[in-house]
């Protein structure tokens, strides 16, 4: 059987040749913007979502080559979303992945466009590489997952969630629940599609990634109080200073850890009332709870 990590290898190796191949190269004009998003979306981060739509399509039988542009395009999706997330209006951060974030190194102007950019590309490689039917049905996903009602809904309620009178555990569950566990659950989602799946198979995928993804979210509020910056990538210890509302400052890090546990094991059975062959789904949800970066 091949192990996890083996997995994880394999998919950020085939994911990251897609990204150097399909994204524009930094000698075509306009170069400073394609040395730009090739900086942050090239080498670095986990592909924890690619792997998601790769390994979805794997396991429900479907030919992983169908669902490599859709697992690029995602990523893609992923690394605007950290770019905006970076900048100053946001949650100013000087450190991403190991490196400067896209606007300290590249100015603020740069980073808002590269940001715009993955955007834009995402969509565009959908529609170049996939099939028809395919094509209509991934938009589907991804666009309700990112947009406003998605993960920009959670992006504003983690911003202004104090000026929004709602009750705090609600607005706290909603925020996760938009802000990551949109674009999580929609991989998974996108993976049951590229696999030709039934539409009661994409949705316990959807659903097992809306676990997952929750419990993906309040790891990474642990971390920040209790991880090391140089193997996040990232600055820690920021959420409390930035009034950030999140599991570990509202529940505590006891609770917090226990609601992680809690939503993994929800992934799980839901992964495991699928098939067999999610064992690699269920034994990724078991490492994120124990992951360090
Ligand atoms: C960071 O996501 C943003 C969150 C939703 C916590 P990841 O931790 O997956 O970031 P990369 O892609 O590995 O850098
Ligand atoms: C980021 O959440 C979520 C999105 C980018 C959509 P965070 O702000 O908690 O992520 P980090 O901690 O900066 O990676
Ligand atoms: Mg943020
Ligand atoms: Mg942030
Ligand atoms: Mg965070």
């Amino acid at each position: 059987m091949i192990s996890l990590e083996d997995r994880l290898s394999e998919n950020r190796r085939l994911v990251e040749n897609w990204l150097k191949d399909n994204l524009p190269s930094p000698e075509e004009f306009p170069q400073k913007m394609h040395e730009a998003v090739r900086y942050s979306c090239i080498g670095a981060g986990k592909y924890l979502r690619s792997f998601l739509v790769l390994e979805a399509c794997r396991v429900l039988g479907g030919k992983m080559e169908k669902a490599l542009p859709v697992a690029g395009a995602i990523e893609m999706l992923h690394t605007y979303s950290l770019i905006h997330d970076d900048l100053p209006a946001m949650d100013d951060d000087d450190l991403r992945r190991g490196k400067p974030t896209s606007h300290k190194k590249f100015g603020e102007d740069m980073a808002i466009l590269a940001g715009d950019a993955l955007c834009t590309f995402a969509w565009q490689v959908i529609a170049d590489f996939t099939e028809p039917m395919i094509c209509s049905k991934v938009i589907k996903i991804i666009g309700r997952a990112v947009g406003t009602k998605g993960m920009i809904g959670g992006q504003v309620a983690d911003m202004h969630w104090n000026r929004m009178s709602i009750p705090k555990p609600k607005i706290l569950r909603y925020i996760h629940r938009h802000k990551t566990a949109a674009l999580i659950s929609a991989s998974l989602g996108c993976g049951s599609v590229c696999a030709g799946a039934d539409p009661g198979i994409t949705q316990e995928m959807e659903r097992a990634g809306v676990y997952l993804g929750m419990e993906f979210q309040i790891v990474d509020d642990i971390l920040d109080e209790t991880g090391e910056e140089e193997k996040m990538g990232k600055k820690v210890k920021k959420d409390s200073s930035a009034n950030k509302l999140t599991y570990p400052n509202y529940y505590g890090l006891d609770t917090s850890k226990f609601l992680a546990q809690k939503y993994a094991e929800k992934a799980c059975l839901s992964f495991s009332s699928i098939n067999d062959r999610c064992e690699s789904l269920v034994e990724l949800t078991e490492f994120i709870l124990k992951r360090s970066n």
